[in-house]
């Protein structure tokens, strides 16, 4: 990763800034009803302590009340059917099950200001994976289930045993949080080095992972949805502050913006070597790119829900944050299926 780190993007029509609001809108479910549909929604409040239940349900009233005047129509909300207390260890719990969701930032971000963060509890990016042979960093990968990872294809040139392999998750390369033997490596079939074409593998873990609040995995978008360009996306990773530089202990990310492959393929760019298994991502004037040691590692967009989508897998560029040489990244929807197909998700 090489220039500023820019402020974290936060997307979505429901932002958690009204009191008690934890985590935001979960997954909605959609059935017939007499004269029209029924949405069920799981939404999800942290509350400091169990207040009375009466009290509670006026508050959520309220501010469901408040967040849904945003949005034309109407809509009747009865909270009463199904609002329940739950723990926070079993919320947790189904929270973690869930793709592409990162817990409330405020709160790591107050025990960073009085020093010593805990990582145990604040990977801020919970899919984010360190491959490593001999204990050396060599790749980023993402963790799409409790055993898969996703990874660049051009990681394993000449490296393709898995027992040579480890991969480990947390903020920091040392200590890491957790490690993992790798069982099996995927590449795919026709990536041929040095072509950029392909580039992309999965890797199997040779145990599962128990998701938690620090470890869980993103989501995938389906192989048919438009990726628009312009948007900001985060890339994160280990890889080089500049382009000869040395790997940081500790997760860097990166906002950069999508470009048109049309323009990325202008002369002045990279003149017509974008395929349309390939994503640019980075600005024109550079200046805030990806670099090496970043690759195989997670481009990642959150959706209007704030749930986090891979998007892309760093691959290649012209160096590092050059102007006119943005980042190229393995498109993950024209890889989709085979995905699918090499790890049955
Ligand atoms: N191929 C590099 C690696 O192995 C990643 C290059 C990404 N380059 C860029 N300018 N975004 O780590």
């Amino acid at each position: 990763m090489t220039g500023q780190i820019p402020m974290r993007v936060l997307t979505g029509p429901l932002p958690c800034e009204l009191a008690g609001c934890g985590v935001g809108e979960k997954r909605a479910k959609v059935l017939p009803d007499t004269g029209g549909v029924v949405a069920q929604v799981l939404l999800m409040f942290l509350f400091s302590s169990a207040d009375n239940n009466i009290e509670l349900q006026q508050l959520l009233n309220r501010i469901v009340q408040q967040r849904l005047k945003m949005y034309p129509g109407s809509a009747r909300i009865d909270l009463s059917s199904s609002f329940r207390d739950m723990d926070s260890t079993t919320a947790e719990s189904i929270l973690n099950e869930f793709c592409g969701l990162r817990y409330n930032r405020s709160a790591a971000l107050s025990s960073r200001v009085t020093g010593g963060m805990d990582t145990s509890w604040s990977s801020e990016w919970p899919w984010q994976a360190s491959l490593q042979r001999n204990n050396i960093h060599r790749c980023g990968a993402t963790l799409i289930s409790n055993t898969w990872l996703v990874s660049a294809a051009h990681c394993f040139r000449n490296a393709k045993n898995p027992q040579k392999w480890t991969v480990s998750f947390g903020t920091y390369l040392r200590p890491p949080l957790m490690v993992y033997l790798v069982k099996t490596i995927i590449v795919h079939e026709k990536y041929r080095y040095p072509a950029n074409e392909y580039d992309i593998a999965v890797v199997k873990l040779a145990n599962r992972v128990e998701f938690s609040r620090a470890v869980h995995r993103v989501c995938l978008p389906d192989s048919d949805e438009i990726i628009p360009y312009n948007i900001d996306a985060v890339v994160t990773g280990w890889g080089a502050l500049n382009n000869y530089g040395e790997t940081p202990n500790i997760l860097q990310e990166a906002t950069v913006k999508l470009i048109d492959t049309n323009v990325c393929n202008r002369r002045e760019v990279y003149d017509g070597v974008i395929t349309p298994g390939m994503l640019c991502a980075g600005y024109l004037e550079g200046g805030v790119d990806s670099c090496q040691g970043d690759s195989g590692g997670p481009l990642v967009t959150p959706d209007s829900r704030s749930m986090w989508y891979l998007i892309g897998i760093v691959s290649w560029g012209d160096e590092c944050a050059k102007p006119n040489k943005p980042g190229v990244y393995t498109r993950v929807t024209y890889f989709r299926n085979w995905i699918t197909r090499k790890t049955g998700l």
